[in-house]
C-alpha cells in the first residue's frame, strides 16, 4: 500500500518547495498538503503539480483539533513533515497571541494527534519538525549556533518556535514519539513572501548601484553583485528535509 505524507504549510514559501519535491520524486507516496491559506499561503505557488496523482490538498487550520483529529484518524499518515506557521519577526511584535495559537497549539494539536493515530505502534513513522535558528538568539559579528546551543529566543516569533521545539521533544521523550528537529536560518528563492524585508529590498532598488538601508537595527549594504545571491533558481533549492525523512521513513 502507498504511504501517506501530510505536509503542512505547502502552500508557503518553503512548503510549496518541499510538496513539489515530495510529489514528483516519490509518485508511489500519497502527498497531502494541509494549508489554511493564511495571507502566507498561495496555491499559485504549487499550480505545476495541482493536478498530479498523487497530490491532495486540504484547506484546514491546525488551531483547529477536532478537524486534525479527524483528518488523521481518516487518512492514517505514514509521516508528518510540519512546516505550517506564523513565521515573520515582525508581525509577531504586533500579534504574539497569533503565533502562540499557531506555532505552539498548533504544533501541540499535531503531535496529540499523531501519537492518538499511531496508539503506541510508531514503526515507521516520523514526525519532522522544521523550526528556526532564531530559538538560539542573536549572534554578534563572530561564532556560529550549534544543536546543543543554548535557547535564547528574542523575538515573539523565536519564543513561539522554541515553544514548539520543546513540545516535540516532550511528546518523543515522554510518548516515545519519533521525531525530528531541524533548526535552519534564512533560507532565499521563488516563491519568497514579498512581506520580507530582504526581497522587499531588492525589489525596491534592483537597478541601483547600491543600496544602503538600516533594517532592525542592522546596517545593510547591497550591491547589484551580491543581489545575484538572491537570484535562486528553483532547481537548486534541495532542502535537506528530503534526505532526513526519508533515512527516518524507511
Ligand atoms: N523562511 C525562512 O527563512 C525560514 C527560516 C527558518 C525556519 N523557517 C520555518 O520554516 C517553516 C516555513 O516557513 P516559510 O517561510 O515557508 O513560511 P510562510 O509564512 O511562507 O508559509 C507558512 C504557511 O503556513 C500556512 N499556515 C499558517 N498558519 C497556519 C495554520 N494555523 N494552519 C494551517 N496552515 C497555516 C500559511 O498559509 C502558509 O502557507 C516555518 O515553520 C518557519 O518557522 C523558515
Amino acid at each position: 500500500m502507498s504511504k501517506k505524507l501530510l505536509i503542512t504549510g505547502g502552500a508557503g514559501f518553503i512548503g510549496s518547495h518541499v510538496v513539489r519535491l515530495f510529489v514528483t520524486k516519490y509518485p508511489e507516496y500519497q502527498i497531502f498538503n494541509l494549508d489554511a491559506l493564511t495571507y502566507a499561503g498561495n496555491l499559485e505557488n504549487i499550480q505545476d503539480i495541482a493536478t498530479a496523482s498523487n497530490y491532495n490538498f486540504v484547506k484546514g487550520n491546525i488551531k483547529d483539533i477536532e478537524f486534525i483529529n479527524g483528518l488523521f484518524k481518516k487518512e492514517e499518515f505514514d509521516g508528518v513533515i510540519h512546516l505550517a506557521a506564523e513565521s515573520h519577526v515582525d508581525r509577531s511584535i504586533k500579534d504574539p497571541n497569533a503565533f502562540i495559537e499557531t506555532n505552539v497549539i498548533g504544533t501541540s494539536n499535531l503531535l496529540n494527534a499523531f501519537r492518538d493515530m499511531c496508539n503506541g505502534n510508531y514503526d515507521n513513522k516520523l514526525f519532522y519538525h522544521v523550526s528556526t535558528d532564531e530559538v538560539y538568539g542573536s549572534l554578534g559579528k563572530t561564532g556560529l549556533f550549534t544543536e546543543t546551543t543554548s535557547y535564547d529566543p528574542q523575538s515573539p516569533y523565536a519564543a513561539s518556535k522554541a515553544a514548539s521545539d520543546h513540545m516535540v521533544r516532550a511528546f518523543g521523550n515522554t510518548y516515545e514519539l519519533p521525531f525530528v528537529i531541524s533548526n535552519c536560518s534564512n533560507n532565499y528563492g521563488a516563491k519568497f513572501h514579498y512581506l520580507l524585508i530582504i526581497l522587499k529590498i531588492i525589489r525596491h532598488y534592483q537597478f541601483m548601484e547600491m543600496v544602503n538601508t538600516r533594517v532592525i537595527g542592522y546596517s545593510l549594504k547591497i550591491t547589484p553583485k551580491q543581489l545575484t545571491l538572491f537570484s535562486i533558481k528553483e532547481k537548486e533549492v534541495k532542502p535537506i528535509i528530503l534526505e532526513v525523512l526519508m533515512s527516518g521513513l524507511t
